[in-house]
């Protein structure tokens, strides 16, 4: 059983990436292997619209760290999208990261896995809702299953260390693994 966590903040150590942390550790006490990746140490060159991954092999042709990340997904069982809220949405690289999902339309390989949301945010979960809303359709698009979403409230970088009651949130989602 693994989890692969996507961590789509530029801030290690910060808020999107401690609440991933604490959800790891967690999953780690029920068995599950983990594997993180910092989109923004990653290449990750945007989707072209080239259609390839829907002939042949139903696999993506650009050549960039997408072919390992590609590889860890195929093998996980939950994934985790972490990105802070930038603008209501998520950030560059967690966007790029999305659209290169296309070939999962075709090769169908996300079905059946679940998906976690963790979105810190300085406004709060209300500000979350047009970015919870394009990962939900998506996961539908794609065959995943929402688990469920850590909406936590922070701005300063690690902010959310001195916030217990916003720590807490990843109970609700723990539960559900
Ligand atoms: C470019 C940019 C845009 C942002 N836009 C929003 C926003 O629209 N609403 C909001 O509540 N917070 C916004 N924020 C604040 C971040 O979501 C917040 O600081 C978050 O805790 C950062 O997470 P991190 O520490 O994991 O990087 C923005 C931050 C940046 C840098």
């Amino acid at each position: 059983m693994k989890i692969t966590a996507l961590v789509g903040s530029p801030r290690k150590m910060s808020n999107t990436d401690i609440l991933v942390d604490k959800i790891l550790e967690d999953g780690a006490k029920k068995g599950y292997s983990s594997e993180k990746i910092y989109l923004y140490d990653q290449q990750i060159k945007p989707c072209i619209d080239c259609r390839a991954c829907k002939r042949g092999e139903l696999e993506c042709i650009i050549i960039d760290d997408m072919r390992k990340i590609y590889g860890s997904l195929d093998s996980a069982d939950i994934i985790i999208f972490g990105t802070p809220i930038y603008f209501y949405g998520p950030t560059g690289p967690m966007k790029t990261l999305i659209d290169r999902l296309r070939p999962y339309i075709a090769n169908k390989k996300l079905r059946g896995k679940k998906g976690i949301l963790v979105v810190p945010s300085e406004e709060g979960p209300e500000c979350t809702e047009p970015l919870v809303e394009l990962y939900k359709m998506s996961f539908h698009y794609l065959g995943l299953e929402y688990l469920g979403a850590v909406l936590a409230t922070a701005y300063e970088k690690a902010e959310i260390l001195k916030k217990p009651g916003e720590l807490a949130l990843i109970e609700d989602v723990i539960k559900l693994f």
